[in-house]
C-alpha cells in the first residue's frame, strides 16, 4: 500500500498544479483568477486568450489526471485503487495545496483520468460535451450534463467504474453551483 499512498500523494501533488495559471502568465494574459468566470480552467482561458492557450491548459490539466491513474494501471493496481488516484488528482484540482486550497471545477482532470481508466464512458462524455456546446455554447451546461451522466453511462458500458462517476458527478456538479444560479438566471456566458 505505500506505493499506493504515494501515487495517490504524486496525483494529489500535481493535480493542484493549476495550468491555466503558469499557461496565461507565459503567455503574456490576464491571470484566469481575475477576469470572466474567474476559473482557473481552459473555459475561462479560452475567454480571454482563443483556442490555443485554452487547448494548452486543457491538455495539460487533463495529463495531470491521467498520468497518474496510468502509472496506477501500470503498476497492476485494481480499478477501485485507480479510481481513489484519479480522485486525489481531481481533488488536488478543486482544493490545490499550491494555491491556498482556491482551486477550479475538475472537468478536464476527470477527462484526463477518465480516459485512461474508463475510455469508451468518458469519450461518450466528451461526445454529449461537444453536443451541447455546439448546440448552446455554454461551457459549464455542456460540463454538468456530460458529468451528470456520467453515473447512467458507466453503469452500462463500464461498470467497475460506477462510483468514480458517482462521486464525480457529485463534487463537479457542486463546484458549478455558480454557474447553475447564473444559467437560471439566463446571465451564463456564452463562448
Ligand atoms: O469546466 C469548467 C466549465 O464547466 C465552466 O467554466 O469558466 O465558465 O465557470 P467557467
Amino acid at each position: 500500500p505505500i506505493l499506493l499512498i504515494a501515487l495517490c500523494g504524486f496525483a494529489y501533488a500535481v493535480g493542484s498544479i493549476l495550468f491555466a495559471i503558469p499557461v496565461c502568465r507565459l503567455g503574456g494574459l490576464t491571470d484566469p483568477r481575475a477576469l470572466g468566470s474567474r476559473n482557473p480552467g481552459a473555459t475561462n482561458v479560452y475567454r480571454s486568450g482563443g483556442p490555443l492557450p485554452a487547448g494548452l491548459t486543457l491538455l495539460l490539466d487533463a495529463l495531470k489526471g491521467a498520468v497518474p491513474v496510468w502509472l496506477a494501471g501500470h503498476y497492476g493496481f485494481s480499478v477501485f485503487a485507480q479510481a481513489m488516484v484519479a480522485l486525489c488528482a481531481v481533488t488536488g484540482h478543486m482544493v490545490p495545496v499550491w494555491y491556498r486550497f482556491q482551486g477550479g471545477k475538475g472537468v478536464a482532470t476527470a477527462l484526463g483520468s477518465g480516459l485512461v481508466l474508463a475510455p469508451l464512458t468518458t469519450t461518450l462524455l466528451a461526445l454529449i460535451w461537444l453536443v451541447i456546446i455546439w448546440r448552446w455554447r455554454i461551457s459549464a451546461l455542456a460540463s454538468v450534463i456530460a458529468i451528470g451522466s456520467g453515473p447512467v453511462i458507466s453503469a452500462l458500458f463500464e461498470p467497475e467504474t460506477l462510483p468514480l462517476f458517482g462521486l464525480l458527478a457529485i463534487v463537479i456538479v457542486i463546484r458549478h453551483r455558480n454557474n447553475l444560479i447564473r444559467l437560471a438566471q439566463g446571465r451564463e456566458s456564452r463562448f
